[in-house]
């Protein structure tokens, strides 16, 4: 796990932010998430916000574990243009092949990025918000979002994966403008 030191500037404009979103230093970001039991209606509640709070902040995904729950759900939109945003339960990735290499930023830590090298194309079964078992195909960016989502239900930040040297912060601006395309 890597650990950064978060500029007064940068600390200031992220407490400015009124998203919601569980920010870098808190520890549940470094805590391991649970898997759900059963999905029902909580668990439809809880992707409901977490949808509704990835839209607000026009972000391409997002972990339980960044709205405070410890529970193993992500949110994230899909590759095509106009492609739901999809939730997946309990998501495990059991194949992973060829390489990319890309930058990340993350909803939780506003303004910092970073090249990372992930698999390109993978596998993950999970289930669905009925809790049938369902098999998701994904490589190029909608992979690396679903990488970077279920790696935060481990505790797992992209920069603990950046190459250190990429890692860059951003001036600060307006803290209600709209970030570009993070997970
Ligand atoms: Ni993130």
């Amino acid at each position: 796990m890597l650990d950064i030191v978060v500029p007064d500037e940068v600390r200031a404009n992220w407490q400015a932010r009124t998203d919601g979103i569980v920010r870098y230093g808190e520890p549940v970001l470094r805590a391991k998430a649970q898997p759900v039991g059963r999905p029902g209606r909580e668990t439809r509640e809880l992707v409901d916000r977490m949808k509704a709070t990835m839209l607000a902040s026009n972000g391409i995904g997002l972990a339980a574990p960044q709205v405070g729950v410890l529970l193993r759900v992500i949110v994230y939109r899909g590759a095509e243009d106009d492609a739901p945003i999809r939730s997946l339960i309990n998501p495990r990735i059991v194949s992973a092949k060829g390489e990319q290499t890309g930058e990340e930023g993350c909803l939780s830590i506003p303004l910092l990025h970073g090249e990372v090298t992930r698999p390109n194309a993978i596998i993950v079964k999970a289930l669905d918000l009925l809790g049938r078992p369902v098999t998701v195909r994904a490589d190029e960016l909608e992979s690396r979002v679903i990488q970077h989502e279920i790696d935060h239900l481990d505790g797992i930040l992209y920069i603990d994966r950046a190459n250190p040297s990429t890692l860059e912060w951003s001036e600060p601006a307006d803290p209600d403008a709209k970030p570009e395309q993070e997970p």
